[in-house]
């Protein structure tokens, strides 16, 4: 199995626990669009669900689908999140952001009852801090939240570039800060949102329930003791 397939067997196995009636968060990346993609098809078979998108890009294809779409500003709360991450671990700590899109996602998280991940064995580690941590920064406090990331002992560069940088939906600019180790991650969490103009940061250290992980073609799943 290819890991398109690990994504799609992980993808159906988290929209399989999608019930009628549910208010869905539809995550971004290429293996939440394999999700978007299942959630279409069992939409089209006559689930009926409603959906918020962490992107805009997961909510054209969800539109695209016939997924019925919200806008998350008039959402307070929802039932299950279902997203991607970059990398994860056996303690449900994951690093999210590749795709830029983070802020939005962690909000979402942290508005759903439940969240799951959704990943091809390519994610799972035994401990986060290999990828890149994507902050994201207000394009006034660029320098500053740079230095003062740099501090924390990251190298940072400017995602895109500084001459033609990467913005996020929101027009904000990524960081990703290289740790050489991530130490304790809740404080590492800690100190990132208390810097001014630091908006998100992909570190998901709370927000993750479960993560649905099939590596050449075994679905595992580890799930948060209650
Ligand atoms: C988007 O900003 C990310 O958090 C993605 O969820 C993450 O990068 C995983 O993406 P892939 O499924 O494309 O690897």
């Amino acid at each position: 199995m290819n890991a398109d397939e690990d994504k799609r067997a992980a993808a159906n196995a988290a929209v399989g626990e999608i019930a009628d009636g549910m208010l869905v968060g539809l995550g971004t990346g290429s293996t939440a669009a394999f999700a978007i993609a299942r959630l279409g098809e069992r939409v089209r078979a006559g689930l009926r669900v409603r959906a918020v998108a962490t992107s805009l890009r997961s909510l054209e294809q969800a539109r695209a689908a016939g997924i019925d779409t919200l806008d998350f500003a008039d959402v307070a709360a929802t039932d299950l999140a279902i997203d991607g991450a970059d990398e994860i671990d056996a303690r449900l700590h994951a690093i999210k952001g590749a795709g830029g899109a983070m802020l939005r996602e962690k909000i979402v998280a942290e508005s759903a009852a439940r969240m799951i991940v959704i990943a091809d064995g390519s994610k799972r580690v035994a401990a986060i801090g290999a990828a890149k941590l994507p902050v994201e920064v207000l394009p006034f406090a660029r320098s500053f939240v740079t230095r003062r990331v740099a501090d924390l002992g990251a190298a940072v560069t400017v995602r895109g570039g500084a001459a033609a940088p990467f913005r996020t939906d929101q027009g904000n600019l990524v960081l990703d800060c290289r740790f050489a180790a991530l130490g304790d991650p809740f404080a590492l969490a800690e100190a990132l949102a208390a810097i001014p103009g630091v908006l998100g940061h992909g570190l998901f250290l709370r927000e993750i329930d479960s993560a649905i992980i099939c590596e050449q073609g075994q679905v595992t799943r580890i799930d948060r003791p209650v």
